[in-house]
This record gives structure tokens, C-alpha cells and sequence, in this order.
């Protein structure tokens, strides 16, 4: 099995890197495979609402960048770490235009994360950390996937790059969190033959007008 994590910080091992490396190692502990991705220092657009994916469903943004490689990323991966650093109280900008897209183009080619276990991490100074995790966890709620928790909410403090890694309670929220998935991420395969998957509905998709 394996897990795909998304680090939206500018800074490549900074705080955010630090939450999703204490999660990855516990996995990786567990035998899980993972693999970090570096999203934060791209030039990476937002969506322009112009409906090529929903149109083509060919798995793709018209934007023919790194995000189109990401999507294949999570496709292939059994599990999905969304990392963010907050940025006035929210997160970082990349990151949005990022998941915007990302989960647009799998929503409309039929719930291309559905089952997959998905998670969020977020690092902070100090203000704007559970207002970040709630928009992470947004993209992972829509998408049907499976969310293991920790022992809090998945909030570590730092300011500069490696400080959060001072962040006693942090840490250990990241492991538990790590350690969870692992366990998570095992009983959805094990249970694969044994337990019957809820076949997918079409989505109802009703605008309050009509
Ligand atoms: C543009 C910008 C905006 C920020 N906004 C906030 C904020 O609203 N609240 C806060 O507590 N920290 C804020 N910070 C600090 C970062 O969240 C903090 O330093 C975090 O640990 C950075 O993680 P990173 O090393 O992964 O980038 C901001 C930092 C930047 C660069």
C-alpha cells in the first residue's frame, strides 16, 4: 500500500514537511509505502471554472502542469495527506489552487478517491489552525473518502522552519495520526471480499432553485 502526501508550504522541510514526516514514518513503520510531494514552490494556477474535466472526463485539467501528475498520484495511492501551513487564517494560496482543481477533475470522473483513507495536517504560528484543517478535510468529506483521526485536531505550532518539532503535543498528535492510518488503511484492504463496498449513487446535484 501506499500514501501520497502533499506539502503546500513554500518551504520544502519546513513545519508543514515536519507534520506530514512524523505521520509518514509511523506508516512506513507499518510497511506503508509514502512518498511527499512538494507542492507549496510551484507556479500552480487556480481554476478557471471552465468545465473541460467535466466535459472530457478524461482524468485531466485542460492546465497541462504538475497537477495533472498529482491526480495520477492519488489514483494509484491507497491513502492521501493534505498539508498545509496557515496563511491568514487559512491555507497557503498554492495549495488551494492546487485541490480546487485536483478534487474538480475527480469528482467528475466518478469518484476517482472514493474509499481511499485521506487526512490533514496543518502547521501554524500561532492563529487560523482549526479554520485550515476544517477547508483541508472539505476536499476529503466530498470525495467519499475514509478519515482516520488522532487524539486531537491535526495542529502542530512552530514559526520557523523545524520549530513545530518542539511542539511536544504536535508531535505526538502526527504519530497517533500516522499510526491510525496505518490501521485504517489496513482494515479497508483486509476487509476488501469480506465486507461489501456501498455501491457509488449518482450524485443528486440540486442548486436550491430548482
Ligand atoms: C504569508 C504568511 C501568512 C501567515 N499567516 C499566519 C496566520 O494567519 N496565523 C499564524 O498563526 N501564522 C501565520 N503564518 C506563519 C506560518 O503559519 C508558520 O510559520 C508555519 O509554521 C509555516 O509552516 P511552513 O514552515 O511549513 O511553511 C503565516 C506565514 C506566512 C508566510
Amino acid at each position: 500500500m501506499k500514501v501520497v502526501a502533499f506539502n503546500g508550504s513554500p518551504h520544502q522541510e519546513g513545519n508543514t514537511y515536519h507534520a506530514i514526516k512524523l505521520a509518514t514514518d509511523e506508516l512506513e513503520k507499518e510497511g506503508i509505502e509514502t512518498e511527499i510531494v512538494h507542492v507549496g514552490n510551484k507556479k500552480i494556477r487556480g481554476c478557471t471554472a471552465c468545465g473541460y474535466c467535466a466535459k472530457e472526463r478524461n482524468e485531466r485539467c485542460v492546465f497541462d502542469d504538475e497537477v495533472n501528475e498529482w491526480i495520477q498520484k492519488m489514483k494509484e495511492a491507497d491513502g492521501i495527506i493534505l498539508g498545509s501551513p496557515v496563511h491568514y487564517a487559512a491555507m497557503a494560496g498554492t495549495m488551494k489552487s492546487f485541490l480546487d482543481r485536483a478534487f474538480f477533475v475527480a469528482s467528475v470522473n466518478g469518484g476517482m478517491l472514493r474509499h481511499k483513507a485521506g487526512a490533514a495536517v496543518v502547521a501554524v504560528r500561532r492563529s487560523g489552525g482549526v479554520a485550515t484543517f476544517s477547508q483541508l478535510n472539505n476536499y476529503i468529506n466530498y470525495s467519499e473518502m475514509v478519515m482516520p483521526t488522532s487524539n486531537y485536531w491535526n495542529i502542530i505550532h512552530g514559526m520557523n522552519p523545524g520549530e513545530a518539532l518542539q511542539d511536544g503535543e504536535g508531535v505526538q498528535i502526527m504519530r497517533v495520526l500516522g499510526k491510525n492510518m496505518a490501521w485504517v488503511m489496513k482494515l479497508v484492504e483486509n476487509g476488501k471480499g469480506a465486507v461489501n463496498e456501498p455501491e457509488a449513487e449518482d450524485k443528486i446535484f440540486t442548486n436550491f432553485v430548482r
